[in-house]
């Protein structure tokens, strides 16, 4: 009944929009938002098309199939603060507001939109309506878990074979997601971590790799369902990187109202920096312990953040980092008593150095190297001034001999 006028559009989103025409009908509302990023324009294009074939046949606007039930829907364009998916702040946001959570109660469904009543689900949630009243609740129950129920829709992505959206049933393990539905890893490498929940999610190691896939498992681990991240990590990934790349997106994506997040995840984030800094002269044994013991009290600031903050955002910030200390603890004692990063992520812990049986003294490293950090005499073996070495790699990219060492 529903004409396309363009033929590229495959995903369809009226699923959505007939559930919530349904959700509206029931709770009495007449007027909707589906809040989506700015940054997607593809979505933004195919939902504005959507909207405007069920307003051409009747089943948006006023008198939808003359049942006196007026329904209309808006696209509301985020611009992409991670803050504005929690529901308050989000609100806030429609309403022309800065995105800031605030306090619950009075939570939405009491006073919400302009001081309404609201309902605010997940998109997922709502395209499950249709499907639930057609087929019934039994049919949706029969497939998951005891408590988790129905299917969950997945973006892989990161090492794995097969990247992009996938629907699971709830239950199933995420081995079976990584290896089976996503193909494993590429290149032979080996599995390291799969972080799931979003980019405040944990990052969950081979030893819990046949943890099933539902709200409550995942929790009892240290990961969180989420709005459907699943980002694969191989042997290659430096688990003090990662963590401090994921805390460092959450304290900037901080809206800064309480001080616990605000505060809290700038000081776990300096810590996690300390970790692989260059080693100096002067740093000794006693700075090293005085480092692990502030890796250690990362548990407590992460409890307190957990604890205090406002909302969801402050309340998981800290699971990234404690996951890793859960799970790879070994890699931050070798970053900070070793100074060695295994997956050679660290630049600050590596060590250039030319092995002077390869090189054939031509030069072309010496001239590449932007600190003046390599000697050597034209025809003869060069060296690597350490203390020059800002660590670039350009001499390993250069060297056609071979020659460069990296430790
Ligand atoms: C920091 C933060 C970001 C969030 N981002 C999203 C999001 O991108 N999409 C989403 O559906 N829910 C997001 N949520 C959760 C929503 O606030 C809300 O709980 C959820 O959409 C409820 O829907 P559901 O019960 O159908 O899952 C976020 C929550 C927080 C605290
Ligand atoms: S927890 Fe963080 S994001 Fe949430 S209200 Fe407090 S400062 Fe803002
Ligand atoms: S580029 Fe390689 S071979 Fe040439 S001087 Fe440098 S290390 Fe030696
Ligand atoms: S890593 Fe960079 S700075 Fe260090 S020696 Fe090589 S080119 Fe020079």
């Amino acid at each position: 009944m529903l004409s396309w006028t363009d033929q590229s559009l495959k995903v369809i989103p009226y699923k959505l929009i007939e559930g919530m025409i349904v959700a509206a009908y029931a709770i009495g509302a007449n007027f909707g938002y589906i809040y989506c990023r700015a940054e997607y324009p593809l979505a933004i294009s195919r939902l504005t098309h959507c909207i405007h074939e069920c307003e051409k046949y009747g089943l948006l606007g006023d008198n939808i199939l003359n049942s006196k039930f007026n329904f209309r829907l808006k696209i509301k364009k985020g611009a992409g603060a991670f803050v504005c998916g929690e529901e308050t702040a989000l609100i806030a946001s429609i309403e022309g507001k800065r995105g800031m959570p605030k306090p619950r109660p009075p939570f939405p469904a009491v006073s919400g939109l302009w001081g309404k009543p609201t309902v605010i689900n997940n998109v997922e949630t709502l395209s499950n309506i249709t499907s639930i009243i057609s087929k019934g609740a039994e049919w949706f129950a029969s497939v998951g878990t005891e408590k988790s129920k129905g299917t969950k829709v997945f973006a892989l992505s990161g090492k794995i074979v097969n990247t992009g959206l996938v629907e699971i049933p709830m239950g199933i393990t995420l081995e079976e997601v990584v290896f089976n539905i996503g193909g494993g890893i590429p290149f032979n490498k080996k599995f390291k971590a799969v972080q799931i929940g979003g980019p405040s999610g944990g990052c969950l190691p081979m030893s819990v790799i046949k943890t099933q896939v539902d709200y409550e498992s995942l929790k009892d681990v240290g990961a969180m369902m989420g709005s459907g991240g699943f980002v694969v990590m191989d042997e290659d990934t430096c688990m003090v990187d990662i963590a401090r790349f994921f805390l460092n997106f959450i304290q900037s994506e901080s809206c800064g109202k309480c001080v616990p997040c605000r505060e809290g995840t700038k000081r776990m984030l300096e810590i996690i920096e300390r970790v692989p800094v260059a080693y100096k002269e002067g740093i000794d044994k006693y700075d090293q312990l005085q480092r692990f013991k502030g890796i250690i009290g990362l548990k407590r600031l992460a409890d307190v953040i957990r604890d205090t903050s406002l909302c969801g955002l402050g309340q998981s910030a800290p699971n990234p980092v404690l996951s890793g200390l859960q799970y790879f603890k070994d890699e931050y004692e070798e970053h900070l008593f070793d100074r060695r990063c295994r997956s050679g992520v660290c630049k600050e812990l590596l060590t250039f150095t030319i092995d002077t049986t390869l090189c054939s003294g031509c030069g072309l490293c010496k001239r590449k190297c932007g600190t003046e950090a390599i000697i050597g005499q034209k025809g003869e073996a060069h060296y690597v001034l350490q203390d020059k070495c800002i660590k670039c790699g350009m001499c390993l990219e250069t060297c056609r001999f071979c020659a460069i060492n990296v430790n």
